[in-house]
């Protein structure tokens, strides 16, 4: 058996987000906004941004580290050509055994199937609003809403059962819309989670007064359709979960900043261009690209990423809950580690 490898706050590493492209065809107004991700932005050149071999090869080698659950994120990830073949090969390693993908829907339609039959196990969509003024003003106009409901739709007739809804919240730009957003999904078998609104990257404006807290959220929630907290489906969840009382369902609420779960953090983050990041909020990564490329060996990447976790001691939500954390000024932005 392998032997478990801990930070230095003794947490596991069990999940690898992996981040395959920069690129978006949306400009949400948190993480790409439309003046700074320009036409004349440069997104990442191609020779700089992993190849599926290369993805393959670090998860072949941190799954004996521990690794059991993989995110494929973006960016937008299914703007990544030829993703179904990546989703074919990560599905196929051994001790992996949750593939999941993070998407804003707008290319379910055409997409679904096919990652379906190569092997993606589980879907979460972003949908911060049922209501098209507030959808177009939160993305930037760029596509339309009916888009992302028949991408869910389609993800639907694919097999994909329990699609989680993430909905970023903002207090004054969506919150008077999340009752909407329960209720059209409620009885579905899908789960919407509410997002507290974090301040991830430099560049969306964060304040604390933007964020509705979970508790309000859910006494929004609660005053049209009762709820009871459910136990969590797995240790270290960032959801809360609830349940309707009705038995319709459950809708999650991720309380990063009211309530901070650091202490379960099993996240390790790839970047598109091959950096391992041990926070959300890191001010940067270690480069496994170069070494990757310069030929070494599955036991000399082991080795180095082994070193990075068990020194790693990020708690950056709760440093922030303590007032010890808000205001660094390098962090990684969350287009290039998806979320
Ligand atoms: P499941 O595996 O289905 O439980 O999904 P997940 O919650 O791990 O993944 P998802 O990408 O849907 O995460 C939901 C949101 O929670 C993310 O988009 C982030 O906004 C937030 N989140 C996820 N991981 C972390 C984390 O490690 N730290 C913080 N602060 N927020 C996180
Ligand atoms: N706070 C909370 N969630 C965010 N996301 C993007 N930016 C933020 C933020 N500042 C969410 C997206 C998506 C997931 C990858 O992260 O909506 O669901
Ligand atoms: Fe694109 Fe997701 Fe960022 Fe919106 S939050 S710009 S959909 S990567
Ligand atoms: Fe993990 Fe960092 Fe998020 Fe805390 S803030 S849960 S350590 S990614």
């Amino acid at each position: 058996m392998d032997s478990v490898l801990l930070d230095s706050l003794d947490r596991p590493l069990r999940d690898l987000r992996i981040s395959v492209t920069d690129r978006c065809n949306f400009r949400c107004t948190y993480c790409m906004p439309a003046e700074i991700f320009g036409e004349r932005y440069t997104f990442l050149p191609r020779e700089e941004i992993l190849t599926f071999e290369e993805i393959e090869r670090l998860v072949c080698v941190m799954a004996p580290l521990g690794v059991r659950k993989l995110r494929i994120t973006g960016g937008e990830p299914l703007l990544r050509h030829g993703l179904h073949e990546l989703v074919r090969q990560l599905s196929a390693i051994e001790g992996v055994d949750d593939l999941a993908l993070t998407t804003n829907g707008t290319l379910l339609e055409r997409m679904a199937g096919q990652l379906r039959r190569e092997g993606l196990g589980r879907l979460t969509v972003s949908l911060d609003s049922l209501d098209p003024e507030v959808f177009s003003r939160l993305n930037g106009g760029k596509l339309s809403l009916d888009r992302v409901l028949s991408g869910v739709e389609a993800a639907e007739r694919a097999g994909f059962g329990s699609i989680k809804i993430n909905c970023v919240v903002q207090k004054g730009v969506n919150d008077h819309t999340l009752l909407d957003l329960a209720r059209h999904f409620k009885g579905s078998g899908h789960i919407v989670r509410f997002i507290e609104f974090m301040d991830v990257g430099t560049r969306n404006g964060w304040e604390l007064g933007q964020v509705v807290p979970a508790a309000e959220i859910l006494s929004q929630i609660e005053a049209e359709f009762p709820l009871e907290p459910l136990e969590s489906s797995y240790p270290g969840e960032v959801a809360r979960r609830w349940g309707y009382r009705d038995g319709e369902g459950e809708i999650g609420i991720i309380t990063s900043v009211s309530n901070p779960f650091c202490g379960g953090c099993t996240r390790a983050r790839l970047t598109t261009d091959g950096q391992l990041v041990t926070c959300l909020f890191a001010s940067g990564g270690v480069d496994l690209r170069t070494p990757l490329r310069e030929g070494a060996s599955d036991d000399e990447l082991r080795a180095t990423i082994s070193g990075i976790w068990s020194r790693r001691s990020d708690r950056y939500s709760e440093e922030r809950t303590e007032g010890l954390g808000a205001n660094r000024p390098d962090r990684v932005e969350m287009y290039q580690i998806g979320g």
